[in-house]
This record gives C-alpha cells, sequence and structure tokens, in this order.
C-alpha cells in the first residue's frame, strides 16, 4: 500500500534585510490578483514603490523608529525545505508574516493620533494614495478604534507566493505569533483579507468589525467570478456582502486566561 504523501517541510525563521528582496518578490506576487492592490497600483509595481514598501519592512538604518507607534517589529518568513534529505536545507522563501508587539498599554493621546493621509510621494510612484488611504488607512482606523491602546500582539501582513500556499507556511508564522500572544497573555489584533480569513478563524481570531468599500461605485472595478471579493467574511457580524463591495474583517483574538 503507498502511503499518502505528506506536506512538503516547512520551517521559519526570523527575517533579515538580505531577505528583503525575496520577501518582497513573496509580497507583490501573493497579492497581485487582489482587486484592491491592482486598484493601489494601477500601472503595476514601479521600481520607486517597490522601494519605498521595502523600506517600511526594514527602514534605513539611520531612520529611528518610534516603536510606541508601531510597535516592536518582528518579520519571519517560510521556507520550503528539501525534502530528499534529513537536514534542513532551505529551496525558498515562501511566505512572511509582519508582526507588531505592543508589549505595554498606551495612553490615548499616543495611539488615538489622528494620522496624516499618505501621499504619492510617500508611497512611490505609480501609487493610487487615494486608494491607499480609503483602504489601508480605512482599515487601519477601524482597528484602532477597537485595539485602542491595548497591549497586544498584532499581524499586520501575511503572504504567501501563489504557487505555495496549502502548504502550511501561513499556519506555520500564525502559530509563532500567536504563541507568543499566548505565553503574554495577550490579545492580538488584524485586519483580514478574503483568502486570509479562514486561516485567521482556524487560529481562534474573532469578527469584531468590518470594513465595507464600494469598489465597482468607487472606481468601477467589476468583480470576476474567481475572485473572493469578502463574501465569506464576517457575514454573521456585517450581514451578507452587498454587491460591488469588497469586504475587509477586522479580528481579535482574545487573550488566553492565565491557566490555574
Ligand atoms: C492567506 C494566505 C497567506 C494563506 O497562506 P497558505 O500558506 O496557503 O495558508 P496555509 O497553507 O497555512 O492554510 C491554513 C489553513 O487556512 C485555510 N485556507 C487557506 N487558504 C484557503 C483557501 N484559499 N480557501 C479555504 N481555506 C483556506 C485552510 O483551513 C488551511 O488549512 P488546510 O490546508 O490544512 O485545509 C495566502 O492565501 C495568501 O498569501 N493570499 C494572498 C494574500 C493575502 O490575502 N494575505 C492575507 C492578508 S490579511
Amino acid at each position: 500500500m503507498t502511503r499518502p504523501t505528506s506536506k512538503p517541510r516547512i520551517r521559519i525563521r526570523e527575517a533579515t534585510r538580505a531577505d528583503l528582496s525575496a520577501l518582497l518578490d513573496v509580497h507583490f506576487e501573493a497579492f497581485d490578483s487582489d482587486p484592491m492592490n491592482q486598484l493601489m497600483y494601477p500601472a503595476g509595481v514601479t521600481e520607486n514603490a517597490r522601494e519605498l514598501f521595502g523600506q517600511s519592512l526594514f527602514p534605513p538604518e539611520s531612520d529611528t523608529v518610534d516603536e510606541n507607534k508601531h510597535g516592536e517589529t518582528r518579520i519571519f518568513v517560510a521556507e520550503l525545505l528539501a525534502d530528499d534529505t534529513a537536514d534542513e536545507v532551505p529551496v525558498e522563501i515562501v511566505a512572511y508574516a509582519k508582526w507588531q508587539i505592543f508589549r505595554h498599554g498606551r495612553p490615548e493621546a499616543e495611539w488615538n493620533t489622528d494620522d496624516p493621509p499618505m501621499t504619492t510621494e510617500m508611497l512611490g510612484e505609480g501609487v493610487d494614495a487615494d486608494v491607499y488611504n480609503a483602504f489601508l488607512g480605512g482599515m487601519h482606523r477601524v482597528r484602532k478604534q477597537h485595539s485602542r491602546g491595548d497591549a497586544s500582539v498584532n499581524l499586520g501582513i501575511l503572504a504567501c507566493r501563489p504557487t505555495r500556499q496549502r502548504l502550511g507556511a501561513a499556519s506555520a508564522l500564525m502559530r509563532w505569533g500567536t504563541e507568543l500572544a499566548d505565553e503574554l497573555g495577550l490579545p492580538s489584533y488584524l485586519e483580514s483579507s478574503p483568502y486570509g480569513y479562514p486561516v485567521y478563524k482556524k487560529f481562534g481570531y474573532q469578527d469584531i468589525d468590518v470594513l465595507d468599500l464600494k469598489i465597482t461605485e468607487l472606481w468601477g472595478v467589476v468583480k470576476t467570478n474567481d475572485r473572493k471579493w469578502g463574501e465569506d467574511s464576517a457575514v454573521e457580524l456585517a450581514g451578507p456582502l452587498p454587491a460591488g463591495t469588497y469586504r475587509s474583517a477586522i479580528m481579535k483574538r482574545p487573550a488566553k486566561a492565565a491557566s490555574v
């Protein structure tokens, strides 16, 4: 009898600046077919936009990062390992996650700030800043109303190369952050895309709000049947997804009660 083939081996490790180019490849491949990404990068991702996005992951060493505002950033990569050897021989980086950790609660003056809208100059040549502010700015605003100044372990980004999905790479990355949250006894917040939603449900995240954007009315995008726009996300909380609307779910994984 032949044994069912097991899933390829995945290992995670903390990312370094040397991984940045691979990380950016993973990111833009993963989000390439997402309508919001296509609206933010209408003419494709220019070199300048890629570079500036890269700096948001690994800021230039001369920059000082305000950890009170952004939290402590930890970026992890998931690597696919060669399966013909007992050793851990990485074949390629297939996924990455960015976590933002707030170990202590913050007073309202620190978290409830009015962030000025981003401009194309800040985001990179060819980026539609209006879409960026309505979408990413909108999600952050809604999430902030819930997370407030809570000490928490928050997921900023999760992405897996399309050719390497359903191998457990995202799960391995999620395990790190949710285990850290449990160790610290903290909740975790995130903003979920339609494709991230089933992964987050599996890790115990619950719906707390949504950002519904009427993208057909606003920007003329037409839905194709092969793309999810969030019809499966937070339906109990927010109702069925209206036509022409793209839904992001705002989710919270409650702090695990301390074991006695
Ligand atoms: C979301 C994403 C990161 C998941 O990556 P992945 O490595 O394929 O996820 P995993 O293999 O760890 O899947 C974990 C579980 O989530 C669920 N899941 C993942 N993708 C799913 C899909 N397309 N449909 C239904 N369930 C899915 C399954 O329960 C899966 O476990 P299983 O394969 O054992 O059934 C990946 O689809 C992606 O990069 N999408 C585009 C970018 C994106 O939307 N990122 C999230 C931003 S919030």
